[in-house]
């Protein structure tokens, strides 16, 4: 390597270069903020040292944070470009790993690593997959590699197709419609695990949702692998639906494929999905994370974990508040806060949601939540 062609970075506990012509993304710092305070989670409710995998390692910064700031009892970082692997080499050597960490260093494809790993019978608590477009093209393989109970934490930076703006490639990778509605950004979420919970029910298994982290460029998602047939979720498999006559966003199960607004009896619906339509997050996992950021002291994660035990258990969708302030034709945009307040003490439900920072999350129709914003005017 070129000593001039290269950067020296600190990220987290991490020390790495970077050499000019291999891909790193400092914008992905929370993401992987966000990996290693899960695997920290993860290790708690497990209550051992973890045996993970990245599969899609780059120059193994993310990899390389596990050692250092997680449980890991054993860590493989794999890349296909040797190039990133030679990388991944050097930076381990930069990093003062514990010897008890057992590290492996791997050049291969994700296809022919993971079907190896089936081959060997060996499996993983943790897998990473962290690739560029669609995750679809792996994660059949990458699948094969978490135990059952395992995690499997991906990656999706194919936004356009997933919220709505292109619609052939989100037929082609999700064999979904998705919607540029307001709330495009849970739908790309949820199509993306419905679509994941398709392809794992296929061979029996079935996906847990553990968080979902949307960053605007990028999705991240955290599912656990279970095992069984009959206990597939086929009731939150559905639709989300939106009135094109007032506005009302609700779910539909999947064998409901017509109907009027229950709102105001508009013909006039629009249909998004199959997607998940149960809940993004684990409560518990949540409440796991959020003590150890705090340990751990970041605040950016903090942040984003309070409004996830937030939306928890609100229901799927959001509205923006710019978008209510154009439809009401409002003098000014009513705070969030208040709004949410309001609807509550109306008898909904309503919560904040890390989706988008002025939108709101409520199962009240939307003629009701006009009503409340215009009072507040
Ligand atoms: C988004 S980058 C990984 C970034 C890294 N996880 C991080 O957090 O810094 C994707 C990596 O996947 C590698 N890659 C792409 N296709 C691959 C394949 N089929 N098998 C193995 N590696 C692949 C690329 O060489 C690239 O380094
Ligand atoms: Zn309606």
């Amino acid at each position: 390597m070129n000593e001039e062609n290269y950067t020296e970075l600190q990220e987290g506990l991490a020390r790495f270069v970077v050499p000019q012509e291999l891909f790193f993304n400092p914008r992905a710092r929370l993401a992987r903020d966000f990996g290693v305070i899960a695997l920290r989670a993860e290790a708690d409710l497990q209550e051992r040292r973890l045996q993970v995998i990245d599969l899609m390692a780059g120059v193994g910064t993310r990899g390389i944070r596990y050692a250092l700031e997680a449980p890991v009892e054993r860590i493989v970082l794999n890349d296909g470009n040797p190039a990133a692997v030679e990388a991944i080499r050097r930076n381990i050597a930069l990093n003062a790993i514990s010897p008890d960490v057992q590290i492996e260093v791997t050049c291969e494809q994700v296809h022919r690593l993971c079907y190896a790993i089936r081959l060997r019978d060996e499996h993983f608590d943790w897998v990473d997959l962290d690739a560029f477009g669609s995750p679809s093209v792996y994660w059949h393989a990458a699948s094969l590699a978490p135990r059952w109970g395992g995690v499997l934490y991906l990656t999706a930076t194919d936004m356009a197709a997933l919220c709505g703006k292109l619609r052939d490639p989100a037929v082609r990778h999700y064999g979904a419609v998705t919607r540029p509605w307001e709330c495009g950004d849970e739908i790309g979420a949820r199509v993306l695990l419905g679509a994941l919970q398709q392809s794992a029910g296929e061979r029996g298994l079935y996906w847990q949702p553990l968080f979902v982290l949307d960053e605007g460029y990028a999705m991240r998602i955290a599912v656990r692998l279970h095992y069984g047939s009959a206990e597939f979720p086929v009731n939150q498999i559905g639709w989300m639906v939106k009135c094109m006559g007032c506005y009302s966003q609700t779910t539909l199960p999947l064998h409901v494929t017509v109907g009027r607004c229950r709102v105001c009896g508009s013909e006039e619906v629009q249909w998004a999905g199959p997607l998940w339509t149960g809940s993004l997050y684990d409560a518990e996992f949540l409440h796991l994370m959020s003590v150890e950021a705090r340990k751990a002291g970041y605040q950016a994660v903090l942040r984003q974990l309070r409004l996830m035990v937030d939306e928890a258990s609100s229901p799927a969708g959001y509205y923006c508040a710019a978008e209510l302030g154009k439809r009401t034709h409002l003098s000014h945009l009513p705070p969030v806060d208040a709004l949410i307040q309001r609807l509550r003490q109306a008898g909904y439900e309503a919560s904040r949601t890390h989706f988008e920072t002025a939108a709101f999350k409520t199962n009240a129709p939307y003629p009701v939540i006009q009503q409340i914003a215009q009072q507040l005017q």
